[in-house]
């Protein structure tokens, strides 16, 4: 169980959904968290991640809205967890808080996201 964490903390092919859009929005999402699990003390990289998050999550459940896709609630209410968590931080934030939220983005690619693949 469980999925690997890339270490360094980077956007590999193993994660493509075959969605441009996605994957490229999906490798910021990484480049985000990469940025704040260094310099862990920077509230504007933290702002940034945030924000990419959000922008992300809008797209990807406006893609699934479009196909009327099945899972999208349970999908939504994944997506709205984790914001609301990550939302809540404030910088400086810790090695706990970095190590989950990598872990949950790793698992949610590949876990969820990947539930959607040839359908939207
Ligand atoms: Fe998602
Ligand atoms: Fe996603």
């Amino acid at each position: 169980m469980g999925y690997d964490i890339p270490e360094p903390y980077v956007w590999d092919e193993s994660f493509k959904v075959f969605y441009d859009k996605l994957d490229e929005e999906h490798k910021g999402l990484f480049k985000g968290l990469f940025d704040v699990a260094g310099d862990k003390a920077s509230a504007g990289k933290l702002a940034h991640l945030v924000g990419a998050v959000d922008a992300h999550f809008k797209n990807e459940e406006s893609m699934m809205q479009a196909k009327s896709y099945a899972d999208f609630p349970t999908h939504k209410q994944a997506h709205e967890a984790f914001l609301s968590k990550i939302k809540g931080l404030k910088a400086p934030v810790d090695d706990a808080t970095v190590h989950f939220a990598k872990d949950w983005l790793v698992t949610h690619i590949k876990g969820t996201d990947f539930k959607y693949k040839g359908k939207l």
